[in-house]
């Protein structure tokens, strides 16, 4: 057994009090990183894909190959996972396409910058749930709206925070498997000026929200922690980063206590990956073949990974026995 649904992994992960990590590839050498992290941590795991986000020429050809991948890897349970699905459409490519989970992001309107009202969200997202239900694939949605940027390009977003009160009824009329909740975090390398406290990250919100829909997994997006030090190895090497502070890993810890069972996190992953290769690239200047410093860029990627599942405390969850 290789592949599982969304569902079937957080229930276990609620059942163990744990939660996986769901890390973002552009390429299947990120996903090999990944991989090889759960592997070697016998840790439950899930991939994630943007639509358009990855380096190869097509999201078909780079999903299809994403999936024989995964399938080498019969050791651990994976998600493979849609992130940020941005309508109905690109939802049933990734079915399609062999992918175990969807999100909906129904939080923003079609020019993906207005914020969509309550309703409309409602809407695409039940009308996703329905289909993808029929198919056996699990469906994630989100209220409020995570800023920042997805997949590291495009332009960033606001940040509207998830209404507590406006949870249990949105579960309850999508019939979601697991809820986004927007607490304050954002995608991409900046978030936070400071070192966030209780008023920037609303941990507070993640508490109520989980108080008032009993049993809905929640997920936390834009995760990443923004190691210091990999933003110096970055920018010895040529880049030029702005300082800024990611989500703490204690206070990720923490919300796993509070019913989040699925931390999303990307870019740290390419932190660890471009560091290692502008470093390869800066320290070998006669190499020009990709072989080596994509491989430095995998093994720095998986090694980052093997902490985090440990932190998460997926590791080692995948030699229980299943319920
Ligand atoms: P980061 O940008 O913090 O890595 O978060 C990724 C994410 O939430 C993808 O949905």
């Amino acid at each position: 057994m290789t592949f599982v649904t969304l569902l079937q992994a957080l229930d276990e992960a609620a059942a163990g009090d744990y939660a996986l990590g769901a890390f973002n590839v552009s390429d299947l050498v990120q996903a090999e990183a990944v991989l090889d992290a759960a592997a070697a941590t016998a840790s439950p795991v899930i991939v994630q894909a943007i639509a358009g986000g990855s380096a190869h020429a097509s999201d078909e050809r780079f999903w299809g190959a994403l999936v024989g991948l995964i399938k080498t890897y019969d050791e651990v349970p994976v998600v493979l996972h849609l992130d940020h699905g941005p309508d109905f459409a690109t939802c049933a490519r990734a079915i399609a396409a062999g992918f175990t989970s969807v999100m909906i992001d129904g939080s923003l309107r079609a020019d993906r910058r207005t914020p969509s009202s309550f309703e409309e969200n409602v809407a695409v997202t039940a009308e996703v749930v329905e289909y993808a239900h029929a198919g056996g694939v699990s469906v994630e949605g989100e209220l409020g709206t995570i800023g920042g940027v997805e997949g590291g390009t495009g332009e960033a977003k606001e940040i509207v925070l998830a209404d507590p009160d406006q949870a249990a009824e949105f579960v309850r009329r999508t019939g979601v498997d697991a809820l986004a909740v927007a607490i304050g975090t954002s995608h991409g390398a900046y978030k936070f000026d400071r070192e966030p406290d209780g008023e920037v990250l609303r941990l507070d919100l993640t508490e109520r929200i989980h108080a008032l829909t009993s049993g809905t997994h929640l997920v936390m997006h834009g995760s990443s922690t923004l190691p210091a030090e990999l933003r110096a190895e970055v920018n010895a090497y040529g880049g030029t980063l702005p300082e800024s502070w990611g989500v703490p890993m204690a206070e990720k810890v923490r919300s796993i206590g509070m019913g989040v069972r699925k931390i999303n996190q990307g870019m740290d992953s390419h932190l660890a990956f471009t560091a290692a290769v502008r470093r390869t690239l800066a320290t070998d200047g006669l190499n020009v073949d990709p072989a080596g410093y994509e491989r430095a860029g995998r093994e720095a990627m998986r090694a980052l990974l093997v902490d985090r599942m440990r932190d998460f405390r997926s590791a080692g969850q995948a030699k229980r026995p299943r319920s």
